[in-house]
């Protein structure tokens, strides 16, 4: 059985299209809803609470344009809301597909008691503890360090990804990090893959960056296949973007992180 609508996707903003992109590479015959809550941005730095208000009123919006199944395609909100979340229908959020590719690439670089692997996220996300949880639940013995990086998501939002105030903020986050000799650095916000290029130059090669947008696509196409959810492309897939505020920076990232998809633009309330 074919399964034509769409999978909702929704972040506190533009970085869950990071997400989006990638299943939209992986999956080309699935619609995408993506809600980014502009309105409410940002959500790392509200309090569970907060975020689990805001996270339950985005999946209802999604369940009212019936998607078939839910990306939480925001760290903060998969760390702090995920659990909470009442939902008849498939829902993935990014920390434990973030922590299974951290644990691979730690074990890749000889899992070394003594280098930890490195947290860049939210304060919330850090205050949660969510990665240290999931990445121990897979290795108890890995050293987790976790560091809040509040200024990446405001540089990404400006469109400052190659600038030399952003690597000037990176090195100073990074800097706990690189002198205890974390191997693996999780990009642990739907933001932070937007600074690659900067971050990789201050790590360098051998320290692995983690961004969980690929393995959260395998996760959601092994998962409609095992609930027979899948859509076999014989209806045209279309990618809807609905906003809580609309801003020309929403359009113009966008256009940056989904270059190639005809997506649609909608002012929403939630
Ligand atoms: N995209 C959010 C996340 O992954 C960060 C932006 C925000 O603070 O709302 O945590």
């Amino acid at each position: 059985m074919s399964d034509p609508r769409p999978i909702g996707v929704f972040d506190s903003g533009v970085g869950g299209l990071t997400v989006a992109s990638a299943l939209m590479r992986a999956l080309s015959s699935e619609s995408i809803l993506y809600l980014g809550d502009t309105a409410r941005l940002p959500y790392g730095t509200k309090s569970p609470h907060t975020v689990q208000r805001y996270t339950q009123r985005n999946l209802d919006f999604l369940l009212d344009r019936d998607v078939k199944a839910v990306v939480v395609a925001c760290n903060t909100a998969s760390a702090l809301a995920l659990g909470t979340a009442e939902l008849a229908i498939p829902i993935w959020g990014v920390i434990e597909p973030g922590a299974r590719v951290a644990v691979a690439e730690h074990r890749r670089r000889g899992r070394d008691p003594r280098r930890p692997i490195g947290v860049l996220a939210t304060e919330s996300t850090v205050r949660s503890d969510a990665y240290a949880h999931a990445i121990r639940r897979l290795d108890p013995e890995a050293t987790v360090r976790s560091v809040a990086c509040p200024l990446f998501v405001p540089l990404v939002e400006e469109g400052w990804t190659h600038d030399e105030v952003t690597r000037r903020v990176a090195e100073r986050y990074l800097r706990p990090l690189l002198e205890e000799h974390a191997d693996t650095l999780v990009l642990g916000c739907t933001h932070y893959p937007a600074l690659r290029d900067v971050l990789e130059e201050l790590v360098g090669p051998e320290v692995a960056l983690v961004d969980s947008a690929e393995s959260v696509a395998d996760v959601v196409r092994t998962g409609l296949a095992e609930a027979d959810l899948l859509s076999d492309g014989d209806t045209p897939p279309s990618h809807h973007l609905c906003v809580t505020d609309v801003e020309a920076r929403f359009e113009r990232i966008a256009a940056q992180l989904l270059p190639s998809s005809k997506a649609t633009l909608e002012l929403v309330e939630v």
